[in-house]
C-alpha cells in the first residue's frame, strides 16, 4: 500500500501542469448547478437524512470530513444567508474558507477579468467553489471549465438549487409530507429564482400550487410547463382573498427591485402583497409561513412571533442542508 502511494507520488511529480489538470479532470467533479440533478427521491432522502442528522447533533460532535479542504465562496451579488451558511457549514465540517463577498467590485472582474479566467485561477487554490453570479447560466459556464466542484449559489433569475433543497426540507419538517398540500407561492414569481427551483422540486410530488402574483410577475411559462408535464394541479391568481383560508404553506417572496428595468415599474408592484396580522386572521391555524429572505416589507414584523412563521427556522435549516451537500460533493 505504502509502495503504491510512493509510486503514484513519483509519477505525479513527473507530470506537466497541463497533464496534472487533465488527470484531475478525469475524476469528474460533482457540481451542483440545477435542481434537475435532484430529480431522484432516493438522493433527496439521503441528503435530507444527513441534514436532519446534523441538525440533531451538537456542533462539538460534528465529523470533520472537510479537514483538508478549502472552499472558495465567490459572490458577485449580495448575500447574507447563502454565503454565511455555506461558510459556517464548511468550517463546522473542518474545512477552511477563502472568500470574496463582493466579487463584482473587489475581484479582478472589476479590471475586466472574465468569469472563466477567475474560475481557472481559483481552481489552483481551492477544492470547491460556491458561486453566486447575476447571469443565468453562469454556474454552468463555470462548471464547464472547472476541475473542482462548482456549487450554484444563485445565477441571476435562473436557479438557486441549494435554497430549493432547504425549502423542501423545511416543508417536510413542518408538515411531514408534500403530497396533498396546498402551497401558495406569492410575490415576484417572474424573477424569483428560489421559486423557479422550488417549483421543479415540488413537481416530484403531488401538491396543489397556487401562484399568487401580479399579472406581469407571474410564474414564467417555462416553469408552468414543468407543472403541466408532471400533472400538478396549479392556478394563477392576482389576489389571495379567495384562497388564503385554505392554504397550508404560504411561500412569500420579495419583489426583486434589482431585476426591474425601471423604478416606476418596481413601484407599481412593490406593495401588492403584504402579509400582516389582519390577513393572517383569515388563514389556517396550522399554516406554515415561509420566505427565502431577505424580506423588505412583504411580511409585517409583528408576525415574526406567530408560531406559524417559520422563515428564520427555514434560514437555519440552510446550514444543515448545506453541510449535507458539502459532504455529498466530496464523496
Ligand atoms: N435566500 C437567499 O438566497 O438569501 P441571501 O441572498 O441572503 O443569500
Amino acid at each position: 500500500m505504502a509502495q503504491t502511494k510512493i509510486n503514484s507520488k513519483t509519477k505525479q511529480q513527473d507530470l506537466s501542469f497541463q497533464e496534472l489538470i487533465k488527470t484531475a479532470a478525469s475524476s469528474a467533479p460533482k457540481h451542483i448547478i440545477s435542481v434537475n440533478q435532484f430529480d431522484d427521491k432516493v438522493l433527496l432522502a439521503n441528503i435530507f437524512a444527513r441534514a436532519a442528522e446534523f441538525k440533531s447533533m451538537q456542533p462539538k460532535d460534528y465529523p470533520k470530513p472537510l479537514q483538508d479542504k478549502i472552499i472558495a465562496t465567490i459572490f458577485y451579488e449580495p448575500s447574507t444567508r447563502t454565503r454565511l451558511s455555506f461558510e459556517t457549514a464548511a468550517q463546522r465540517l473542518g474545512g477552511q474558507i477563502i472568500s470574496t463577498e463582493n466579487a463584482a467590485q473587489f475581484s479582478s472582474a472589476a479590471k475586466g477579468e472574465t468569469l472563466e479566467d477567475s474560475i481557472r485561477t481559483i481552481n489552483g487554490y481551492a477544492d470547491a467553489i460556491v458561486l453566486r453570479h447575476p447571469e443565468i447560466g453562469s454556474a454552468q459556464t463555470a462548471a464547464n471549465i472547472s476541475h473542482i466542484p462548482i456549487v450554484n449559489a444563485g445565477d441571476g433569475a435562473g436557479d438557486h438549487p441549494t435554497q430549493a433543497l432547504l425549502d423542501l426540507f423545511t416543508i417536510k419538517e413542518a408538515k411531514g409530507k408534500i403530497d396533498g398540500l396546498k402551497i401558495g407561492l406569492v410575490g415576484d414569481l417572474l424573477n424569483g429564482r428560489t421559486v423557479h427551483s422550488l417549483v421543479h422540486l415540488l413537481s416530484m410530488y403531488k401538491p396543489e400550487i397556487i401562484c399568487i402574483a401580479p399579472k406581469k410577475l407571474q410564474l414564467p411559462v417555462k416553469y408552468q410547463d414543468i407543472l403541466k408535464q408532471n400533472n400538478i394541479s396549479y392556478s394563477l391568481v392576482e389576489s389571495w382573498d379567495d384562497c388564503i383560508d385554505d392554504i397550508d404553506v404560504l411561500y412569500m417572496t420579495r419583489i426583486q427591485k434589482e431585476r426591474f428595468e425601471s423604478v416606476e415599474d418596481y413601484n407599481e408592484h412593490k406593495d401588492q402583497f403584504i402579509l400582516n396580522s389582519t390577513e393572517l386572521k383569515k388563514a389556517k391555524k396550522d399554516l406554515a409561513i415561509m420566505h427565502p429572505l431577505p424580506r423588505v416589507n412583504e411580511i409585517a414584523i409583528d408576525i415574526d412571533d406567530d408560531p406559524r412563521a417559520i422563515y428564520f427556522e427555514q434560514a437555519r435549516n440552510g446550514l444543515f442542508v448545506r453541510m449535507a451537500l458539502l459532504t455529498y460533493i466530496f464523496e
